[in-house]
């Protein structure tokens, strides 16, 4: 029996990245996948993708955070990144109580431990994930639904503003242990684990997956 089976799992910002390589995994262990992202374009090409692999997957478009009209980075960080998360978890409580089960894996980052140059509101909505993680597994405990979060650290380059700089990514790439950057399908697995029930005791923590890069005790 595949570790996942008979779960759905609902994935999302799915399309590309840690998102993509998280949805084809739990499809891999057995669980029903839906993708989604912004785009209906990226959503087929991704659907597309994941067929000819012959994972059964559907997907969808979702903006998390749909106010388009914002202006300021502050706003849309916190938009996106935590109050997006929470009502989307708030979505998707009722039909884990009503399946008696759940798990919920939020997707912070090591940037959340510790600040790094030019993306500080980004470090800051990433810490607040890590607060969301414990109040979210205390409030949902008693569903029996657990919350957790992973924590990637330099997996793509996904922010130019931070990686355009030679010489920080060069003093961050010499910082990780493992001495190589990071793989999407590294953090997918600790999720596919993270919702397996070989994680059943496990609530209200955050997995770094980071190669080792020292960011907490
Ligand atoms: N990559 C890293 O090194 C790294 C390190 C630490 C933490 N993280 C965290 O890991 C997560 C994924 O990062 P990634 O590098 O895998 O990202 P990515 O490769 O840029 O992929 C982002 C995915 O999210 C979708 N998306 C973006 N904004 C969205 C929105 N508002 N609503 C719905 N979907 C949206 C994109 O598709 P569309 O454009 O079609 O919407 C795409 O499928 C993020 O939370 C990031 O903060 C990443």
């Amino acid at each position: 029996m595949p570790l996942l089976s008979g779960k759905v799992a609902v994935v999302t910002a799915s399309t590309q990245g840690i998102g993509l390589a998280i949805a084809r995994r739990l499809a891999l262990d057995g669980a029903q996948v839906v993708i989604s992202s912004r785009k209906q374009a990226n959503v087929d090409r991704a659907l597309e993708e994941l067929h000819a692999e012959g994972l059964t997957i559907s997907g969808i478009v979702c903006h998390v955070g749909k106010r388009e009209d914002r202006e300021e980075a502050w706003d849309k960080t916190f938009e996106v990144n935590v109050k997006a998360v929470f009502l989307l978890t708030k979505l998707v409580v009722p039909h884990m109580e009503q399946r008696g089960r759940g798990s919920i894996v939020l997707v912070g980052s090591i940037a959340g431990y510790r600040p790094f140059p030019t993306i500080g509101p980004y470090g800051v909505s990433k810490t607040a994930l890590l607060g969301l993680t414990k109040v979210l597994a205390d409030e949902l405990a008693p569903a029996n639904i657990r919350v957790n979060c992973l924590a990637p650290g330099l997996i793509t380059q996904f922010s130019s503003a931070l990686w355009s700089d030679d010489s920080f990514r060069r003093r961050f790439e010499a910082a990780i242990t493992l001495r190589r950057t990071g793989e999407p399908e590294d953090c997918a697995g600790v999720v596919s684990f993270l919702c397996s029930r070989d994680a059943a005791y496990i609530t209200g923590e955050t997995i770094t997956v980071a190669g080792g890069f020292h960011c907490r005790l």
